[in-house]
């Protein structure tokens, strides 16, 4: 599998932080409870920085397709309770997730590509189970939309992403029957995190 982010790994978190400061952090963070007790589920978790503050409360699995990114959560987490796993995420426990959580990796996959990874999540989730999304929306103002045609453009040409818009993903995951408890704006409705529970 080649590794689409081993170019920008190093530094990926750096320049997230120059240009949206802490924000991006905070919409992955935002919803963070006490996690002691639970098992989580990540998936492209990327690097992994921004749950190193609290990695000791983190147990479960940690899901990369990126092995330069992989290799440096693998590091940042080094002291939570995760395993981490190269590669495209199957269930092996089925009922065994408390929460899963999918920060700023849905916007890089094909549709199809997320209708079968909310498959794989729904075997592997607890009754009661929730999905953690943190993501960008559609931009709100003009400057927003450079930005995010920008991004887009770049992560193409640095990344090979798929896709050149961003996801529908309300009503995939209601069409996967999962139902919005909870959300949180950022950077004026940009960029926001929710939760989602199964119908
Ligand atoms: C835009 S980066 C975001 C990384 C991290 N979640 C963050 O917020 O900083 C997307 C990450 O998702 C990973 N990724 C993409 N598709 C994936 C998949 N199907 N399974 C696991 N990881 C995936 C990529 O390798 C990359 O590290």
């Amino acid at each position: 599998m080649k590794d689409h982010y081993s170019f920008l790994a190093p530094f990926y978190n750096q320049l997230s932080k120059l240009i949206f400061d802490d924000q991006l952090m905070q919409a992955k963070t935002y919803f963070v409870e006490d996690l002691s007790n639970k098992k989580i589920l990540i998936i492209g978790g990327g690097d992994g920085l921004d749950y190193q503050s609290f990695q000791a409360q983190l147990s479960g699995e940690y899901w990369e397709i990126s092995k330069a990114m992989l290799s440096k959560a693998k590091s940042n987490l080094g002291e939570s309770g995760l395993s981490f796993h190269l590669g495209y995420y199957q269930v092996e426990k089925e009922g065994f997730f408390d929460e899963v959580w999918l920060h700023f990796v849905l916007d890089t996959m094909r549709d199809e590509e997320i209708a079968n990874l909310l498959g794989e999540i729904s075997k592997s989730i607890t009754p009661g189970g929730r999905i953690y999304l943190a993501d960008f929306f559609a931009p709100q103002n003009t400057f927003q939309r450079i930005m995010h045609r920008s991004m887009i453009t770049f992560f193409r040409i640095i990344t090979q992403h798929k896709r050149a818009s961003i996801p529908d993903y309300e009503e995939i995951l209601v069409a996967d029957n999962w139902k919005k408890s909870s959300e949180k704006e950022y950077v004026k409705a940009w960029v926001k995190a929710q939760v989602w529970e199964k119908n």
